[in-house]
């Protein structure tokens, strides 16, 4: 698999680029932003994982030549043009881009009609499993019981809830439908109703991300966490989906299909 890392210089480029190195995958094409302070430079070197031999551009339409598969962890406003140019090139894409507006989704579907692509708010297989076992366990304990869900970050995010927080609720709401989002609870509130679901968020220090779901019921409780302790984790979940994509057909793909096998 010869691959292209877009957003190469970002925190979570530069954890792919140091990990596809050390699992001795072929770095073909390394973008960042035409503002970036690693252009011109080695992507490896900037990674801290010694030279790969691929130079950062800014032009990503020569980062993708040669590439069978590209990584975007980026910016939003900058996935329409790398997805157009996999499209054109016919390059898989693996995007754990978060925050994408209605055409950066429009255009994850159109794209799907051409390579395989695969998206993912959060590219940890334990989140993905997580979510699998939230959706079991709403659906075996009923409407007794009722969903909280609690996230952690550092101090420095900037967005809440997180976008995994927000996964979280989805597969909540696969096993009971549609359900009331509140954000906190302050003042006189009145009792929980019973389609509320609380998503909240605790921001300090320099947690990278917790997770737990609440399973509140009569006697008895449940809380399901997930704790990443590494960015690592994200970057390996990537290139286990890069690798995955690799040869398949055209279509969106899910981390549940890559557990699927
Ligand atoms: N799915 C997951 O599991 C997961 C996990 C962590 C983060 N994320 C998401 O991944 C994204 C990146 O996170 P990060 O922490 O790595 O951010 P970051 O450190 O700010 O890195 C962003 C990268 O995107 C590049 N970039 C910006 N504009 C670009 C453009 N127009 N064309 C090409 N490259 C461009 C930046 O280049 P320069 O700065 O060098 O100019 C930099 O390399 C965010 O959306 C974040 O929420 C997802």
């Amino acid at each position: 698999m010869r691959l292209a890392i877009h957003g190469v210089t970002g925190r979570m480029g530069q954890a792919v680029t140091r990990i596809a190195a050390s699992e001795g995958i072929s770095i073909v094409g390394a973008i960042a932003s035409s503002g970036s302070a690693g252009l011109g430079r080695d992507a490896g070197e900037i990674a801290g994982a010694g030279a790969v031999g691929t130079i950062v551009t800014a032009d990503a339409a020569s980062g993708l030549l040669g590439s069978d598969v590209v990584i975007d962890f980026s910016q939003p406003a900058a996935l329409p043009h790398l997805l157009k140019l996999a499209m054109r090139e016919k390059i898989a894409v693996v995007s754990g881009t978060t925050r994408l507006d209605a055409t950066g989704e429009r255009l994850l579907d159109e794209a799907a009609k051409i390579v395989p692509v695969l998206w993912a708010a959060n590219t940890s297989l334990g989140v993905q499993v997580l979510a699998e076992l939230v959706t079991l366990a709403v659906q075996k304990l009923g409407l007794g019981f009722d969903v909280e869900i609690v996230e952690t970050h550092h101090r420095a995010k900037i967005d809440a809830p997180s976008g995994t927080a927000e996964r979280l609720r989805l597969a909540v709401e696969e096993a009971r439908g549609e359900l009331h989002r509140v954000a906190g609870r302050e003042g006189n509130v009145g009792p929980r109703k019973p389609d509320e679901i609380g998503v909240l968020a605790m921001r300090g220090g320099d947690v990278i991300g917790d997770h737990t779901i609440h399973l509140l019921g009569h006697g008895e409780r449940l809380e399901l966490t997930h704790r990443a302790t590494n960015r690592d984790l994200f970057a390996r979940g990537a290139l286990r989906a890069a690798r995955f994509l690799h040869g398949k057909p055209a279509g969106r793909y899910t981390m549940a299909d890559l557990l699927r096998g």
